[in-house]
């Protein structure tokens, strides 16, 4: 698709009536937005081809010229598709670059195509079916990333990692459990983008500049043609609305956050000193000058697309902030910051969607650190709760001793013989040893949603159910 900037100067061709000359090479340049709007051709064909057969089914124009203009828009679409369409800046953008290429194409019954529209309205509709098919692509990307985090789960639904809060050690956990914590993120983003579907799920076509149109029309017909459940309500704010659009970009930033979340992890798990997970040679990278090192970019990447995709976001609430009603040319500035967060979000899922299904789990490491750091500490609280009937905030103290102790030596809880911990409560016994293990702590949080192997086989089985 070859841009052509050496168009003449002369006046604008679809809209150049009243004026003498063309536009400064300056106007020019800020006012095109065919550089990256041409990306809505084929939004922009379907909306085109949907309007002309209402137009002719409302007898507002002809159906000979109808089918002209079908059949010219299809011969447009080929070439473009081909890449055997020539660009114009100086035809502004999308909508008028198709315009003037069916005036070529067809002559004098391209111009009935505008009849009771303006591109107000047409650009609200390519825009919209644009981020409705993103949304869509979102939402299956999404559910494979969740199946694949599924996956992962049910193979460690057993496997002891420690548990982390403020990155100290803290209790331990299932990676099984950990897995489903993502896919927890990663279902509430797909029930918001699955929302934000239905929630733009109307056609703007038929507004036209702001204010409706005085030909009898039907948007119901072309709502219905154009897979919409129903046409807007109201033709002011259908010109002026671009919720859909930051709507798009907020769950893409809660999506990005979420994945940014992943990535830092990823990024953790993976240093030598964690070593709980090794990436597959696929999602890595060397080092030109350290051989040992396998480097985690693409998680580093991901981590940094969240920055771009929030950018994005505050751009375009920026850009919309204080804007009169209806339609203003800041408008036009919507469609890079949504191709671009776009862009970010496929790739971070895509790339996160691979390095958890690639990344080889070191389970015996995982295990090793799950017992260090007096993980089992509550284990040892909840037990002296239960079998000696010590109040809580009682049994904490005595296992601060025990801890205390256990550091002094050198050594973890279980290693601690009897007879110091009975020095430190008498009604301690051999009993105790049973829950200072690591899988005897897991298997005992059985609360619903907890880090009990049955408890994640639940969880599992419910999300398996709910895809
Ligand atoms: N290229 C414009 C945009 O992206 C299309 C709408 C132009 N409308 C107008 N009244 N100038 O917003």
């Amino acid at each position: 698709m070859a841009d052509d900037t050496t168009d003449t100067k002369s006046s604008n061709q679809m809209w150049g009536g009243r004026f003498a000359s063309g536009p400064d090479a300056i106007m020019e340049e800020i006012n095109a937005s065919i550089g990256f709007d041409k990306k809505l051709f084929a939004q922009d064909i379907r909306g085109s081809i949907a309007h002309a057969t209402m137009l002719a089914h409302q007898g507002i124009i002809s159906a000979d010229d109808k089918d002209k203009i079908v059949h010219g828009l299809n011969t447009i679409l080929s070439e473009i598709e081909s890449g055997n369409f020539k660009f114009s800046r100086q035809l502004e953008d999308i909508h008028m670059n198709v315009e003037a290429r069916l005036a070529t194409l067809i002559g004098p019954a391209a111009g009935r195509l505008h009849t009771a529209r303006s591109r107000n309205d047409q650009v609200a509709l390519d825009f919209r079916l644009w981020v409705k098919e993103e949304l869509q692509k979102t939402e299956q990307m999404l559910t494979g990333l969740i199946a694949a985090f599924l996956d992962r789960a049910e193979e460690h639904a057993e496997s002891v990692m420690p548990g982390f809060t403020h990155l100290q050690t803290a209790q331990p956990v299932t990676f099984g459990h950990h897995c489903m914590a993502y896919v927890e993120m990663f279902g509430r983003d797909r029930a918001r983008v699955r929302h934000a579907i239905e929630h733009l799920d109307e056609s703007p076509i038929g507004a036209a500049a702001l204010a409706g149109t005085g030909y009898p029309i039907d948007r119901h017909m072309t709502a219905k043609a154009l897979g919409f459940r129903e046409p807007t309500r109201n033709s002011i704010d259908t010109v002026s609305d671009r919720d859909f659009a930051i709507e798009f970009l907020s769950i893409a930033a809660i999506a990005g956050m979420h994945l940014s979340r992943l990535a830092e992890e990823i990024v953790i798990w993976s240093t030598p000193q964690f070593g709980f997970v090794r990436l597959s040679d696929a999602f890595s990278t060397g080092s030109s000058i350290m051989p040992q090192k396998k480097n985690p970019d693409a998680a580093e990447l991901v981590r940094a697309k969240t920055g771009r995709i929030n950018g994005s976001l505050v751009a375009l609430l920026t850009i919309m902030k204080g804007l009169p009603l209806a339609y203003s040319k800041d408008m036009q500035e919507d469609k890079e910051q949504v191709f671009d967060a776009a862009e970010s979000l496929e790739l971070a899922i895509a790339a996160m969607t691979g390095m958890v299904r690639d990344m080889t789990v070191n389970t015996a490491r995982m295990k090793a650190a799950a017992g260090s750091g007096y993980s089992t500490a509550t284990d040892l609280a909840d037990w002296l709760v239960r079998e000696a009937g010590l109040p809580f905030r009682d049994a904490h103290h005595v296992t601060g001793r025990a801890v205390a102790l256990a550091e002094s030596k050198g050594c973890d809880l279980a290693e601690l013989p009897l007879s110091d911990l009975q020095a430190i409560h008498p009604d301690i016994t051999d009993k105790v040893y049973d829950v200072l293990t690591v899988e005897a702590s897991v298997a005992s949080r059985k609360s619903f949603g907890g880090t009990a192997p049955s408890e994640v086989r639940r969880q599992i089985a419910f999300w398996r159910a709910r895809n």
